[in-house]
């Protein structure tokens, strides 16, 4: 009987994928949940035919250089992979999968979530009673902006961006979007397609981003596109932080010209400009877009449904080039 393949794995992960993950393989488990650093990741990789990492792990150019012949795949817990160097990989013949779909109704709903937060001054309110220092109920008082009749700008309009319009509909808010390619008609649902980032910018009350991080979207709401904004408008980020520049953004929400943020990913996280925490409009959460338990389960799942392929001599069912 042939050797279970070895699995380095990076994080910890719930009983039920790490008893798959047992049952199938020889993995080398993270019990202690502690984020591992290049060097680790090097040497747990010794000996091993496979990786399973995750978005909080950096597998550089270096890092795959450095890694043993024996690792013939990196499956990541996640559906980005801008933290894998692809290029780097293929060259090395490591394949490398990723998790999509399964995460697509999760991240959709916690982006209705910052939408509502941002429009309805959620961060103040919950502030306010957290602190004790809600006084009474005023007529003036905490107005926020309706969500019926906005129109929301959704800037890629892949699996998570269509999400977000089929619940985005239900509140009111006319759909516009950019994106590469137009959509059929069938999913366009009605949508209107702008040819351009600018011309979505011009009409997005709420602008909502749902494009990969690449280096074409490094950066992509920078200040000059920040002003094509409407004044006051909204801005919600459940893709990656590295799509905004973050001084632009928290100037304009200070200045105003953004009346409201919705964010859960950043630059640097965990360690987020600080100037975000002093923002009241800042509606602020801790990258939780997938943080289900069902759908962090399905992403171990998928995650494992890619090793298991490649190991029976399959091609995994999401190998990412
Ligand atoms: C992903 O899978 O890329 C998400 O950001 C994790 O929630």
């Amino acid at each position: 009987m042939t050797e279970k393949p070895k699995i380095f794995v990076t994080r910890k992960y719930s009983s039920a994928i790490e008893k798959r993950l047992t049952a199938n393989y020889q993995p080398t488990l993270n019990l202690s949940d502690n984020p591992v650093d290049a060097a680790a990741l090097v040497a747990g990789a010794q000996d091993a035919e496979g990786l399973l990492v995750t978005i909080t792990d950096r597998v550089t150019k270096e890092i795959i250089d450095a890694l043993p012949e024996s690792v013939k795949i990196i499956a990541t817990f996640s559906v980005g992979y801008e933290h894998i160097d692809i290029a780097a990989a293929t060259a090395r013949g490591i394949v490398v999968t990723n998790t999509p779909d399964v995460l697509t109704d999760a991240t959709a709903d916690i982006t209705l979530l910052l939408i509502l937060g941002a429009a309805r001054r959620a961060a103040e309110g919950a502030a306010m009673i957290k602190d004790a220092t809600w006084g009474r109920w005023s007529p003036e008082g905490f107005l926020g902006t309706d969500l019926k009749g906005k129109r929301l700008g959704i800037f890629g309009m892949g699996r998570i961006g269509q999400a977000v319009a089929l619940r985005a509909r239900a509140f009111g808010l006319g759909i516009h979007y950019h994106a590469r390619n137009r959509l059929a008609p069938d999913l366009e649902q009605g949508a209107v397609f702008h040819d351009t980032a600018e011309e979505l910018l011009r009409v997005a009350d709420i602008l909502s981003i749902h494009a990969a991080a690449t280096p074409d979207t490094q950066h992509f709401l920078n200040a000059a596109r920040i002003e094509q904004l409407p004044q006051g408008a909204i801005v919600i980020n459940t893709a990656r932080g590295s799509l905004v520049d973050e001084s632009a953004l928290i100037a304009a929400l200070r200045s105003g010209k953004i009346s409201a943020v919705g964010l859960d990913v950043y630059d640097n996280e965990p360690n987020i400009n600080p100037a975000f925490r002093d923002l009241p409009n800042a509606f602020l959460m801790p990258h939780l877009g997938s943080a289900t338990v069902e759908t962090r389960e399905a992403m171990g799942n998928c995650a494992l449904d890619n090793l298991d392929a490649f190991f029976t001599g399959r091609v995994p069912p999401n190998v990412v080039t």
